[in-house]
């Protein structure tokens, strides 16, 4: 997506003029994607006539809001496999990983107090992790080798007969790196422990089945797939013994009493055509990811001396690059230089902090490198055009000495 030309700024007091727009790309897919406009058609009736809401019984409004929600609800479980009775809708993955999380281990307290989670989780996984131990919880942060992998091994050496829960993330939202879910939910089957994934990152290019892979508990959110922002969801098997899950926030009882409050209508139909859209799209946007991620790095590596591709090469996300800068590059230059490109230094969520990022800290990269690092995350819309621009910016930034 390039854009060119004039806007129109409305500033506060009715105060408004023309300026002339930056030329930009935008590489930051891992942050959030934009909206597809066939997912932004699907919204528009439900913000217009379609404003009901799915929990009035008594009228017609409610009946179709109702017959919308439920038609939602399966399409979006339809993305791993799952029933439309195990998808609950959540304000994001944060929300919904709080709530595996801290809902599940405050539920299940009694048959245990250990939980695992991996040292690379996002921050919502992590500090949730964190929360628990502040309430007594036994925590162990496993840690990953320094390709960003965390193995069943390091997994399987931690549990205890106490371990209740397992939280392993599908692929890491920074360097991108596919971790082995699968042989992690067959020992936590083994084992009979709960195995929660987040699997934010994943579900454009990757195709995740619940009925192949014996997870328990996932999340995931709408604005990493082209949907819109603040919706999420949250799967929970449906097994018996059913899964015991105590809810965060009280009120109306929705979503079966694990969610109270009402339902974001168009949000949940934009999160419903996203899902479609993915599906329907995901070994397309794969091959096309994969070749400009490809393109981007062998024309980066072979004008770059010094480059340091931080995680896995092949156990890695289709549209994700990160790597460490050469040695002397002035950051501050560079980042200037380059500012037509839409690209993060570290992790959307945590750049806020200024804090360096515990991803890249995980697998070994000083505080220097961590620095001098930056991500590239792929969307369905970028060109061939836009990734050879990439690449001359980002080699004529490097030549920027500090
Ligand atoms: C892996 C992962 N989990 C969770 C989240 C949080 O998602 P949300 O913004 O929907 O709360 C993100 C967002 O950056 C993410 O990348």
């Amino acid at each position: 997506m390039i854009c060119l030309g004039k806007e129109r700024l409305h500033l506060p007091r009715g105060l408004c003029f023309n300026r002339l727009t930056l030329t930009y790309m935008y590489f930051d897919n891992h942050a959030t994607t934009p909206v597809d406009p066939q997912v932004l058609d699907a919204m528009l009736p439900y913000f217009k006539e379609q404003y009901g809401n799915p929990a009035s019984g008594n009228h017609k409004k409610g009946w179709d809001a109702l017959s919308a929600l439920e038609a939602a609800r399966k399409q979006v479980g339809q993305i791993i496999g799952a029933n439309a009775q195990e998808i609950t809708f959540t304000s994001g993955a944060t929300e919904s990983n709080n709530i595996a999380l801290l809902g599940f281990a405050r539920a299940n307290k009694d048959s245990g107090n250990h939980v695992i989670v991996s040292q690379i989780e996002h921050k919502s996984v992590k500090d949730t992790a964190l929360k628990l131990k502040s309430e007594g919880f036994d925590v162990s942060f496993v840690e990953c080798n320094s390709s960003g992998i965390v193995s069943v091994e390091s997994i399987e050496k931690v549990i205890t007969p106490k371990t209740i829960l397992i939280s392993l993330q599908a692929v890491n939202n920074e360097i991108g790196t596919i971790q082995p879910l699968e042989e992690v939910a067959k020992l936590a089957e083994k084992k009979n422990i709960t195995l929660h994934t987040d699997l934010s990152q994943a579900l454009t290019t990757l195709s995740i089945d619940k009925n192949k892979i014996p997870f328990d508990l996932a999340t995931w959110t709408a604005h990493k797939m082209y949907g819109p922002k603040g919706i999420g969801a949250l799967f929970v098997r449906q097994k018996s013994p059913r899964i015991k899950i105590e809810p965060l926030l009280f009120g109306g009882g929705h979503e079966r009493g694990l969610r109270s409050g009402t339902l974001n209508m168009p949000a949940i139909i934009g999160f419903a055509k996203a899902t479609q859209l993915a599906i329907e799209n995901r070994n397309k946007d794969y091959e096309h990811l994969k070749n400009l991620r490809d393109f981007i790095w062998k024309n980066l590596s072979q004008k770059l001396n010094g480059l340091k591709l931080s995680g896995d090469l092949n156990q890695r996300l289709a549209n994700n690059l990160n790597f460490v800068l050469p040695e002397n590059v002035n950051m501050e230059a560079f980042l200037k230089k380059i500012s037509p490109l839409c690209i993060s230094t570290g992790s959307a969520c945590t750049t806020a902090q200024i804090a360096i990022s515990h991803v890249l800290k995980a697998i070994g990269r000083t505080d220097q490198e961590a620095q001098r690092s930056v991500r590239i995350g792929l969307g369905r819309q970028n060109t061939f055009e836009e990734a050879q621009k990439a690449v001359d910016l980002i080699v004529d930034a490097c030549s920027l000495r500090a």
